[in-house]
C-alpha cells in the first residue's frame, strides 16, 4: 500500500470508531471509552484531514464540533410537504377521530402513540447512509438548509450502520434539553445578560445561528418520529422507527413508555393520562402525545387534508395556567444595563408555588401581548425558572385602561435609555454613572466564582455606595478599618474579615481577575480561553477584533465587546488602579494538576449547582487527577447531583449503583 493509501485507510478506520464511540455514548448511553482515547483519536483524525484534505469529508466526526461561519442559509424545496398535525384538546375529540378512521377501514386498527417533542421540524435526508441535507420545516414546502448546524448535534448520525436503505429522509424534533437550557440561563444571568424566554424559541433561535461552534456548544438534541421514502421501508410506521433506531438514530425509548403500539383507543386514553402526570419528570418539554395509524397502507387509504393527514391526531396537554392581574410593571436594570420590564402580579399559586412576578423580556414581547395596565392575565410555568404571561383576559379589561408604554429613559439615572440594531434589549448607556449599574459590576466582582471576596453582601455595598466611599469595584482596595465600622451594625471582627478577604483576593489568578471585570459577554470560559491564549492584560488590550476572534469560542460580539471596554479612559483608569493594588494581571506557570486524589475515578457532573459551576467541577475533577465523562455507565464511580438534574441519570445512577454525591460531598473530597 502506498504512503497515501494508508493514510486514506487510516482516516477511514478513524472515522468508522469515532462514529462507533459517539453512537454508543450518545444515542446507547453507554461509555465505552474513555474521554481522553476519544480525544486522541478525534486529534490524530483531525491532524490527518489538515494534511490530507483531499481524504476529509463533511461527514466526518472532526466536524461535530461546528467550525466555518455560515453567510445565510439557502432555502430548498422540500422532496414530501412539511404538513402539521390535527390538534385536539379534549379525550372526545380522540374518541372520535377513533370512530372516523374505523369508518375508513374494515381491517383491524394498530396505533403508535408518541410524545409530542416540544421543539423545532427538521427533515434530514441521507443518501447511503451519509447525511446530505437538513432542512427546516419554513412554511411546509420549502425550508432553510442548516445542514452544518445539525451535524453538532451528537444523537444525529452523520454515517448510517448496519442495513439502512439508500435514499430517504427522516424528520424529528430538535429540542433544547432542560439541563442544558437552565445552564445556559444561569450563565446568561452571570453574564448579566437578559434570559431565553424558553427552551422552545431557544432551539429555533440556536438553529439558526450563523455560528456553528455556539450551536455546537449548546447541546441540543433530537427524537425522530418519521421515515420518508420513494423505496420501500417497512409496512408500518413502528416498524420504520425501530428499524431507523438500528441504523444508528435516537429513537423513543420504548421500556420508557415514550412509544406505545396499541389497538384500542381506551389504551390510548392509558398513554395520554400517564404523559399527562409524568412529562413533569422528562428531561426535555412535551406539550402534547401523537397518535398514529400504524400501518402504512392503511395511512395512504386514509390520505390527507389540505392541511394535514387524517391517520395521526395530537392530543395537546393544558398546561397549568392561572388567572391573575397584573398590577405594575417595573423595570430592572443589569450591571450590564440591560433593562427587562418585569409584570408584578397579585400573588397566586402556581404548579405549587407563589407567583408574584413573571419577566416580560422587552420591548417586542409587551407589544406582542398588548398588554394594558391593570390587564386580568393568564400565567403559565413550562420547564423553564421563570413563569411567563401567556394571554390576556380581554372580558376583563377596563375601558378607559392605557396600554403599557415601554419606558424612554433609565428609571434609576434617568439617561435615555438605547436599542441597538439588531437587537431587542434596550440598555443604560450609563455605565459608570448609574447605580445599579456600578453597585452591580461591584456585587460580580466580588462574587464567588469571580475574586470571592466574603462579608460584603449587597446591603454593605450599597451602604458603602451611598456613603460615597465605592465609586467602582478598584476603590474596594482603598478601604480603611475605619470605613467599615463606622457602617451599621459592623463589628470589628466582621471589618477585619472583610479587609482580610480584599488582599486575598490579590492572589486570584489572572483568568479571575479577568472574569471579575464584568465585560460584557465575557464569562467564566471565555476569560479563561482569553487568559490562557494571551498570556496578560496588556496584550488583550492591545489586541484588535481580528486577534481575538482568532482565539477559540471567542465571536465578534465578544471581541466588539472587548475592545469597547478596553478603549474606554475610565476602564482604564481602574484597571491601573486595580494594578497598582496588586492583582494579578498575567498568567502564572500553566496550571499543573493539584495532586491525585481522585486518580482513576470516573465522574459525571449533572444538573445546576450553587458553589461552582459545572464547568469549574469539571475542572476541579481533573486538576484532582479524575476522569469527566457525559454519560452514566457500570464503570462511572461518582455522579455529582446539582439542582434540577434529569431524572433519568438520577434513575440510571441508581439501578447501576453508581454512589450520588452532592456538591459538598465533593468539594469535601478534595478538600476545597
Ligand atoms: S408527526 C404530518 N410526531 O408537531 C405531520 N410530529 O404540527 C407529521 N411533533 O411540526 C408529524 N412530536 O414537528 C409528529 N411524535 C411526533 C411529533 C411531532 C412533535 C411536531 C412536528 C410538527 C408538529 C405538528
Amino acid at each position: 500500500m502506498s504512503n497515501k493509501e494508508q493514510v486514506k485507510a487510516r482516516i477511514k478506520e478513524l472515522v468508522n470508531l469515532l462514529n462507533k464511540y459517539n453512537h454508543a455514548y450518545y444515542v446507547l448511553n453507554q461509555s465505552s471509552i474513555s474521554d481522553y482515547d476519544f480525544d486522541q483519536l478525534l486529534k490524530e483524525l483531525e491532524t490527518l484531514e489538515a494534511a490530507n484534505p483531499e481524504f476529509s469529508n463533511e461527514n466526518s466526526p472532526t466536524k461535530r464540533v461546528g467550525g466555518d461561519l455560515t453567510k445565510k442559509f439557502n432555502t430548498v424545496k422540500h422532496d414530501f410537504p412539511m404538513l402539521s398535525l390535527s390538534n385536539s384538546y379534549s379525550k372526545e375529540e380522540i374518541i372520535e377521530w377513533g370512530n372516523r378512521i374505523r369508518k375508513f377501514s374494515e381491517d383491524k386498527i394498530t396505533y403508535v402513540c408518541e410524545l409530542k417533542y416540544d421543539g423545532v421540524a427538521i427533515g434530514i435526508r441521507y443518501v447511503n447512509g451519509q447525511l446530505e441535507r437538513a432542512v427546516t420545516r419554513g412554511d411546509g414546502n420549502q425550508g432553510e438548509d442548516v445542514t452544518t448546524n445539525v451535524r453538532t448535534i451528537r444523537t444525529i448520525p452523520l454515517q448510517l450502520h448496519g442495513n439502512y436503505i439508500n435514499d430517504f429522509e427522516i424528520r424529528g424534533e430538535i429540542f433544547f434539553p432542560l439541563e442544558n437550557f437552565n445552564a445556559l440561563n444561569k450563565e446568561k444571568e452571570e453574564l448579566g445578560e437578559p434570559l431565553y424566554a424558553n427552551p422552545r424559541n431557544t432551539a429555533s433561535g440556536t438553529l439558526k445561528l450563523l455560528n456553528s461552534k455556539t450551536v455546537a456548544a449548546r447541546g441540543l438534541d433530537c427524537y425522530l418520529y418519521g421515515v420518508y421514502s420513494n423505496q420501500e421501508i417497512a409496512t408500518g410506521h413502528y416498524e420504520a422507527v425501530k428499524l431507523a433506531g438500528e441504523w444508528g438514530f435516537k429513537i423513543p425509548d420504548e421500556s420508557q413508555k415514550m412509544i406505545f403500539k396499541c389497538d384500542t383507543v381506551d389504551e390510548i386514553m392509558d398513554f395520554i393520562n400517564y404523559w399527562d402526570k409524568a412529562r413533569v419528570n422528562l428531561p426535555f418539554e412535551i406539550d402534547g402525545v401523537v397518535i398514529k395509524v400504524n400501518n402504512y397502507d392503511q395511512q395512504s387509504d386514509l390520505g390527507f387534508t389540505a392541511k394535514s393527514p387524517r391517520w395521526a391526531i395530537a392530543y395537546k396537554f393544558k398546561a397549568e395556567r392561572v388567572e391573575t392581574l397584573l398590577n405594575e410593571v417595573t423595570y430592572q436594570v443589569g450591571r450590564t444595563g440591560a433593562i427587562t420590564p418585569v409584570a408584578n402580579l397579585e400573588p397566586v399559586l402556581l404548579a405549587g408555588t407563589t407567583v408574584k412576578r413573571a419577566s416580560l423580556h422587552n420591548q417586542d414581547q409587551i407589544e406582542k401581548l398588548s398588554l394594558y395596565n391593570n390587564d386580568s392575565v393568564y400565567v403559565e410555568k413550562g420547564g423553564e425558572i421563570i413563569p411567563k404571561i401567556v394571554g390576556i383576559n380581554l372580558a376583563k379589561r377596563k375601558k378607559d385602561a392605557q396600554q403599557v408604554d415601554f419606558i424612554t429613559n433609565c428609571p434609576e439615572c434617568d439617561t435615555e435609555l438605547v436599542r441597538h440594531e439588531g437587537e431587542v434589549q434596550h440598555y443604560c448607556p450609563n455605565e459608570v454613572g448609574c447605580p445599579p449599574q456600578i453597585k452591580g459590576k461591584i456585587e460580580h466582582f466580588i462574587g464567588r466564582k469571580a475574586l470571592n471576596i466574603d462579608g460584603l453582601g449587597p446591603e454593605t455595598i450599597d451602604l458603602l455606595f451611598r456613603k460615597d466611599l465605592i465609586h467602582n469595584y478598584a476603590d474596594l482596595f482603598d478601604l480603611t478599618f475605619e470605613d467599615l465600622v463606622e457602617l451599621d451594625r459592623m463589628a470589628d471582627k466582621s471589618a477585619n474579615n472583610i479587609l482580610q478577604s480584599i488582599k486575598a483576593a490579590k492572589d486570584s489568578p489572572f483568568e479571575k481577575v479577568l472574569f471579575s471585570l464584568g465585560i460584557r459577554h465575557v464569562g467564566e470560559t471565555v476569560a479563561k480561553k482569553l487568559a490562557r491564549h494571551f498570556k496578560n492584560i496588556e496584550a488583550i488590550i492591545m489586541a484588535n477584533t481580528e486577534d481575538l476572534i482568532a482565539v477559540d469560542e471567542i465571536g465578534e460580539k465578544i471581541a466588539l465587546s472587548l475592545v469597547a471596554f478596553f478603549e474606554d479612559d475610565v476602564n482604564l483608569a481602574i484597571l491601573q488602579k486595580l494594578k497598582n493594588a496588586g492583582l494579578q494581571f498575567e498568567m502564572e506557570e500553566e496550571d499543573e494538576p493539584n495532586n491525585n486524589t481522585l486518580e482513576s475515578k470516573t465522574f459525571v457532573v449533572s444538573g445546576v449547582f450553587e458553589k461552582v459551576s459545572r464547568n469549574e467541577l469539571k475542572d476541579l475533577i481533573e486538576k484532582n487527577g479524575g476522569k469527566n465523562t457525559g454519560s452514566i455507565s457500570a464503570k462511572t464511580n461518582y455522579l455529582i447531583a446539582g439542582d434540577k438534574m434529569g431524572p433519568a441519570k438520577l434513575a440510571k445512577a441508581t439501578s447501576l449503583g453508581v454512589q450520588i454525591i452532592t456538591e459538598d460531598e465533593f468539594l469535601a473530597m478534595i478538600s476545597y
